[in-house]
């Protein structure tokens, strides 16, 4: 394959490209790489830059010298597959490598056009440009830097580049989880001891052992890589043991109630029970309580729950019966924090959510699980019904999640819907 380069620093490429795993792709043939620096394709005394069109200032590379190095380069090696570079372009990841590397491959030429200055003329990016890829949303000052991380990367994948070949398939963001941890000599530094598995010699232990910390990692420091990925069944289970144990509670005492928003109970709806309850079957949650202090509504709430928990319920429907099954009648916060903690061992950690947005420390987003998942206690999330959780309640909650928005100022989710979208934003599967 013949890769170009069309840059205005081609003296950036000259130690890079004689270093390493990228010397030995161009010495074994595997790839020949040449740079084109842009201020050969003017004319003498002809300026490779302009200023912008309109206020602001800023230079772009004119489109012509653009077209000039395609033309160039296209005329030596064939026509090219050509990747401009922009932070506005498409984020590179593992998968996208695979694809360059794919389309690349089948085309025999690949060249990169890192800009400088302010960037690339819009028209040149529409005419020439297959694909414009960002590297992140960050802005440097050209685009050289990523056109080297684009061929780091790329090149690994090209079949005879690494060395071990098992090991690039492997690699982080290859698949759901990342990579495992890794140690080498001395089995003893710092006080910390190689895993004694790991030098067992015992290669299906090993195996295992990776498999298990390379999900326990995934799950909790990179748990948006993870739920955006497509996983096996094997590895939804693997990673569902490391998500720590989560609770629901329906607060119908201690929340705001009435006109003049005033501290109140409210009443059970078997409406809330049963689609709470299907929401926390589908999401993990291990048990959905509904908190109330009045005896008559406990009674009420007991009645239904008798019939669904029930032989009855589950002949009449069984999926019904499996959500249902799991639902208790609390009176209070406190009960519900004592039964989790007799079962768990442990306190809960106590995520409130509402309907307004919360300025201070205590605020928490949907990307904000690792924030929660590193105390390694259940987590017990409350979802306020009236006009919510009441002040006080909100003030015992170590995190407030943020509201449920659209782009709309119609404010008013029912708390069974926003009760769906929560869990789902929170533990939900969302495949990229
Ligand atoms: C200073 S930047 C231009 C930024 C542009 N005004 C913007 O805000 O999108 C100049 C050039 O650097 C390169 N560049 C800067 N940041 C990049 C990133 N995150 N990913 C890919 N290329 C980048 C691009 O080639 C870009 O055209």
């Amino acid at each position: 394959m013949n890769i170009s380069i069309a840059t205005v620093f081609n003296e950036l490429y000259e130690p890079f490209l004689r270093t390493s795993l990228v010397k030995r792709a161009q010495e074994r043939d595997l790839v020949s790489i040449e740079t084109l620096n842009l201020f050969d394709c003017v004319k003498p005394k002809e300026r490779i830059d302009a200023p912008t069109f309109g206020p602001g200032a800023g230079m772009l590379i004119k489109p012509v010298v653009v077209e000039r190095a395609v033309e160039t380069l296209e005329k030596q090696h064939g026509p090219a597959f050509k990747i401009f570079f922009s932070p506005q372009g498409k984020k590179l990841t593992q998968s996208l490598l695979k694809q360059i590397a794919h389309k690349a491959t089948q085309k025999g030429h690949l060249m990169l056009l890192p800009a400088r200055y302010a960037g690339m003329d819009a028209r040149v990016e529409k005419e020439e440009a297959d694909e414009i890829k960002a590297v992140g949303d960050l802005v440097l000052m050209g685009g050289d830097i990523p056109a080297m991380m684009l061929l780091e990367g790329m090149l690994r994948l090209i079949p005879g580049v690494v060395g071990k070949e098992e090991s690039v398939r492997e690699d982080s963001f290859s698949g759901p989880f990342v990579d495992y941890p890794e140690f080498t000599e001395p089995v003893i530094w710092h006080g910390m001891t190689v895993p004694e598995v790991i030098r067992s010699g015992n290669h299906k232990a090993i195996d295992e052992w990776r498999y298990n910390e390379a999900a326990k990692k995934s799950v909790l420091h990179h748990f948006y890589w993870l739920k955006s990925s497509a996983m096996t069944t094997d590895q939804k289970k693997k990673a569902a043991r490391y998500i720590p144990p989560h609770y629901v509670v329906l607060m119908h005492g201690d929340v705001l109630v009435g006109p003049e928003k005033r501290v109140g109970t409210t009443s059970i709806m078997s409406i809330d029970i049963h689609d709470i309850a299907r929401s926390s079957c589908t999401y993990g949650v291990k048990q959905f309580f509904l908190s109330t202090p009045l005896k008559d509504q406990q009674a009420i709430a007991n009645h239904f729950l008798s019939f669904w928990q029930k032989k009855a319920g589950a002949e009449y429907n069984k999926q019904r019966h499996d959500a249902i099954k799991e639902v208790r009648i609390a009176s209070s916060l406190d009960e519900v924090i004592a039964a989790i903690t007799k079962k768990e061992g442990k306190e809960p950690v106590l995520l409130a959510t509402s309907a307004r947005q919360t300025g201070d420390e205590k605020a928490l987003t949907y990307y904000d699980q690792e924030r929660v998942w590193e105390h390694q206690k259940p987590v017990l999330i409350l979802l306020g019904t009236g006009h919510g959780l009441s002040p006080a309640v909100i003030e015992r909650c170590d995190y407030v999640l943020g509201p449920i928005q659209g782009f709309t100022d119609f404010n008013h989710l029912s708390v069974r819907s926003a009760a769906a979208a929560i869990l789902d934003r929170w533990l939900g599967i969302n495949e990229r």
